[in-house]
């Protein structure tokens, strides 16, 4: 174990006002008091760890991440049992992939325990900010910046790993999510950079999202970048279909879409429940056909923000696709994310001993 400084803030939330942001946080615009930082280079490697007051950062206007964009982020909940307890779900998933994710951009890997020790610790620390109310969690944004100043490009080697934490409550409004096919822009090529969780992928995919939303979608989704005829994966979600003959596919993962570990988990936990998800390429067109002929009967994208959000419909510059009558979630969509929902809170058995209690 490393020890953390802990220097706790001076100037704490008031608990009143906590009180006020926790009755509804929305999602992503509200912090908690405290992060957790951890420097690297190449001398010291990973030293000065430390939960401290949550405040700006100050770099210098030559580091590497302001012009190169060497950075890599995760996305993860803690929540509050009935009993008032708190708990993460699959940290060392998060772990692994943030690792997966610093080898691919070239950076620092942090080592996995210093990862799931930082998250801790700042939940601990933070732990009054962590929401009880219905569907309401507290989101943890652990993400690492490359800090050397220097203009030459090449992986850096000084690094920022940070923690900080945000109580969130649904990603999206009550009902089904409407998806704008996105056929102008894709996301991610086979040996890009698809597959790992940094800040570029978004940034690629802001254009495309900004379209789905002036026509009025919620959401964007992406097709494959060679033949623009395979669904991938949305914005900031993966998704799943669920087929008349009562099986679910997703798209496979092939080094170009994020691996979700909803996604995985969903696969895991349907499969307890008996029913299967196939993971398979999926045409876009057939897709459209299905959805009007009834093969395809509910949809769904899943991911740590949006939890498991229903699709009510897809729409593209050809036409429109609807999943039952567009606006009410499906029997599958709801029973699986009661399901996951379930065990996240804490409300059943922790068969598969994803939940670590903190
Ligand atoms: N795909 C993208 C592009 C995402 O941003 C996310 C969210 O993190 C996901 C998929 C779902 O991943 P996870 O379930 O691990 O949150
Ligand atoms: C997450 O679900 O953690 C993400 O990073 C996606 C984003 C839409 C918030």
């Amino acid at each position: 174990m490393t020890t953390f400084t802990i220097e706790k803030t001076d100037a704490p939330t008031a608990p009143e006002r906590r009180a006020e942001l926790l009755a509804n946080p929305s999602f992503g615009r509200v912090f908690t008091d405290h992060m957790a930082i951890i420097r690297y280079n190449e001398a010291d490697g990973w030293h000065d760890a430390k939960v401290t007051a949550r405040r700006p950062l100050s770099i210098d206007p030559a580091s590497t991440v302001l012009h190169y964009g060497q950075e890599i982020f995760e996305g993860m909940k803690a929540y509050r049992g009935e009993d008032g307890h708190i708990a993460s779900f699959r940290p060392q998933a998060n772990a692994a992939r943030f690792a997966a994710s610093a080898q691919r951009m070239g950076m620092a890997v942090l080592p996995e325990n210093l990862f799931l020790q930082a998250v801790d610790e700042l939940v601990k620390i933070d732990q009054d900010w962590v929401p009880s109310g219905e569907g309401q969690s507290l989101y943890l944004r652990p993400f690492m910046i490359s800090n050397e100043v220097f203009l030459g490009v090449k992986p850096a080697t000084e690094y920022l790993f940070i923690v900080i934490a945000c109580p969130v409550g649904a990603y999206f409004g009550s009902g089904c999510v409407s998806v704008w096919v996105s056929e102008n822009y894709t996301r991610a090529a086979i040996g890009g950079t698809g597959e790992a969780k940094c800040g570029g992928n978004y940034a690629g995919s802001l254009v495309a999202q900004a379209e789905s939303k002036a026509q009025g979608c919620d959401q964007v989704l992406f097709l494959d970048a060679r033949e623009r005829r395979f669904v991938e994966e949305m914005g900031g979600m993966n998704v799943m279909f669920v087929r008349n003959d009562g099986k679910i596919v997703t798209p496979p993962l092939g080094g170009t879409i994020l691996r979700g570990i909803t996604r995985d988990s969903l696969i895991k936990l349907a499969a307890a429940e008996g029913v299967e998800v196939v993971e398979e390429q999926i045409e876009i067109d057939e897709l459209f056909e299905g959805a009007a002929s009834g093969k395809y009967v509910e949809a769904f994208a899943c991911g740590t923000a949006a939890v498991l959000s229903p699709i009510g419909s897809l729409r593209r510059p050809a036409g429109e696709a609807k999943f039952g009558d567009g606006t009410t979630p499906g029997p599958v969509s709801l029973r699986l994310k009661k399901v996951l929902t379930d065990l996240q809170g804490g409300r059943t058995n922790d068969a598969f001993n994803w939940v670590h209690r903190i």
